[in-house]
């Protein structure tokens, strides 16, 4: 079998983790969960579930996938504990799903593309969505995105995802400022500040068992944890760098990303329809932004730059979500890599084509509430309790951590994530089950 490969350099892996974690989830969904979750208050709640649960959580699937050089599914009984095959298989089930809904909701951003060209969602934003969001246009937008996820994704570790990551990263960067900065200068942009940056926590206290869900759900989904995708990236690591110090880079980035797009998202909707309005499915963001560009002077390539910003994050994620399932089927069989980019991209473009048809609800919030939760507290518990000395092992590795760095993160991998993670399960099983019982999805 060819050797496995690699990435070129140790800023090749970080960029990739980056262009996986910064996706749809920091630029759409991230300032629409903050908006329809009380504005501030949620965001002091996601912060301390990225730094205290997520940063940590990477470092599980960073000390797994360096350490077994293998994908996420292959990993555990490289290891040498086979009987937890299935905790990597969860996730690499939910990239697999995840991948499915997720290039549908690429895909309206290519029509919104075209729409920014065209005019065509100029002062009818409601009824654009209606058209691009579901159909024969959303599956030809989908099928769309999914080929260029699967291009990309053939060309390989290095010369495809570590390229077109290094091209998209900073491309984003620079875009979102400019956005932001433009949407200073707009009048009204205050208020948008303030239900953004002034927290109520009033509205904790009240809704806590929907924002913690939510934020928890936001916090894995936005670093790509939970998926196996960061246990596939680590396992091309050729060296041995510091894995808190990489992770550390990467939480940090993604949320500059999610900030900026909040600082972009906000005052914009406050100059315009107002922040307080922007609760609902998966298309009010996309709904609420048309509209508000179709109110503002040169809002038609404000318009444009949004969605080229937004294409980029939506296909530097989508390859890592095709690359967990690929990875696994490259290792375990031996098969052509653009051979195999090619299968799996088309059988979850098929899975894609219900959420083409308007559950994209239904699958983000089963991924969000319950695939997520479910894998992160296996992985937890397997790197905690089971596989607990090469767990310590590899995270010093590369590093100058001290024993009582490395233990602490041990203790809070046993006790705190697993009880915090359980609990948002519990929660977050019992909001998905009401959503279908009342009708919600459907
Ligand atoms: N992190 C991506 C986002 O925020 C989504 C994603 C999840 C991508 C898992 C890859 C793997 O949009």
């Amino acid at each position: 079998m060819a050797q496995r490969e690699t990435w070129t350099s140790r800023v090749g892996f970080i960029f990739a983790a980056v262009g996986s974690a910064v996706g749809l989830g920091n630029i759409w969904s991230f300032p629409f969960q903050t908006a329809s979750n009380g504005g501030a208050a949620f965001l002091v709640v996601y912060l301390l579930a990225v730094f205290l649960i997520g940063f940590p959580t990477m470092l599980i699937e960073f000390v797994i996938g360096r350490r077994s050089k293998q994908n996420a599914v292959s990993a555990f009984s490289e290891l040498g504990y086979g009987n937890w095959t299935f905790a990597g298989a969860i996730g690499v089930v939910a990239s697999f799903i995840t991948l499915s809904f997720y290039s549908v909701v690429g895909g309206w951003v290519i029509s919104y593309i075209v729409g920014s060209v065209t005019g065509g969602y100029l002062g009818q934003a409601g009824t654009f969505f209606g058209s691009v969001s579901s159909g024969t246009v959303a599956i030809g937008a989908h099928a769309v995105f999914m080929a260029i996820t699967i291009a990309i994704v053939a060309g390989g570790v290095a010369d495809g995802i570590e390229r077109a990551t290094k091209f998209m990263i900073p491309a984003i960067l620079v875009l979102l400022v400019g956005l932001a900065a433009w949407a200073s200068t707009l009048s009204g942009s205050a208020a948008g500040y303030a239900y953004y940056l002034s927290p109520d926590f009033g509205v904790i206290a009240n809704n806590f068992t929907s924002i913690v869900p939510s934020a928890m759900g936001q916090a894995f989904f936005t670093l790509s944890l939970g998926f196996g995708v960061m246990i596939a990236y680590a396992s091309y690591l050729g060296r041995d760098d510091s894995l808190p110090a990489d992770s550390a880079i990467i939480v940090v980035l993604n949320t500059v990303v999610a900030l900026l797009a909040g600082f972009a998202v906000f005052p914009i909707l406050a100059a315009t329809s107002g922040v307080g309005g922007a609760s609902g499915g998966a298309g009010t963001a996309f709904v609420a932004l048309a509209g508000a560009f179709g109110q503002l002077p040169a809002g038609q390539i404000i318009g444009l730059v949004f969605f080229i910003v937004l294409l980029f994050a939506a296909l530097s994620s989508s390859i890592s979500l095709l690359e967990a399932p690929s990875s696994y089927v490259v290792d375990r069989y031996g098969v052509d890599r653009p051979k195999v980019a090619v299968g799996v991209g088309v059988v979850s473009f098929v899975i894609g084509i219900a959420p083409a048809y308007g559950y994209v609800g239904l699958f983000n919030d089963f991924v969000f509430n319950i695939l997520l939760p479910v894998a992160v507290l296996f992985i937890a518990l397997f790197a905690g309790w089971v596989a607990n000395r090469e767990s310590v092992d590899e995270l010093g590795r590369g590093t100058t951590l001290g024993e009582g760095a490395t233990t602490l993160w041990l203790w809070w991998v046993r006790v705190v994530i697993p009880i915090v993670v359980a609990y948002t399960l519990y929660l977050g099983v019992t909001n998905f089950y009401s959503g279908i019982v009342t009708g919600a999805y459907f």
